[in-house]
């Protein structure tokens, strides 16, 4: 079978629960659950397949396991991995830095090599500005937002893993 690496980092445990929601859909695929306070580094790159999740905090920080995790993060060659990010944030309390941390952890992670996918529309969010946003239109990675819009959260994390089952 094939293997998925998930990474994630949570504050307050909405980001954890997402992560399970994730790898009980990822049907089909062998997916290994890491939470980044655990981690060194080096396990990432044991899959060509990943998976990153992480909230914002802070206006516009990283959680804070990434945060931690950022300098040895920078220093992994992601050539030939294939990254799909979710994130959850505050759309309304934090409106102009609406789950930055996905757009912060996705550049570095491009800058590295790795192939983004899983892309998401900015329809039916309200923010202002996003450093997850690559344009008008399009999310770099999943956006949650369990504060604001809880009742939709599993339909949008049903339709993004079907979608980034197809991409990887
Ligand atoms: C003090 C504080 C600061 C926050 N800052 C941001 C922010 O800058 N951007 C954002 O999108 N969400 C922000 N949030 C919302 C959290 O990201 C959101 O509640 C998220 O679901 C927490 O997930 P976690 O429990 O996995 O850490 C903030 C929340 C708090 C309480």
């Amino acid at each position: 079978m094939e293997k998925i690496g998930l990474f994630f980092g949570s504050d307050t445990g909405c980001t954890e629960i997402v992560a399970k929601m994730i790898k009980e859909r990822l049907i089909g695929y062998e997916v290994d659950v890491f939470d980044v306070y655990d981690i060194e580094g080096p396990e990432i790159l044991d899959y060509n397949k990943l998976v990153f999740g992480l909230s914002t905090w802070h206006d516009g920080q990283l959680q804070s396991s990434w945060d931690d995790f950022y300098n040895s993060f920078s220093k992994l060659d992601l050539t030939g991995k294939t990254v799909a990010l979710f994130g959850l944030g505050d759309q309304y309390g934090y409106s102009t830095y609406f789950c930055d941390g996905i757009g912060i952890i996705g550049k570095l992670a491009e800058e590295n090599g790795a192939k983004i996918i899983g892309h998401w529309s900015t329809e039916g969010y309200e923010h202002d500005e996003s450093k997850a946003q690559l344009d008008d239109n399009t999310f770099i990675g999943l956006c949650l937002d369990d504060d604001n819009q809880d009742e939709l959260t599993e339909e949008r994390v049903d339709q993004w893993v079907k979608q980034i089952v197809e991409e990887f």
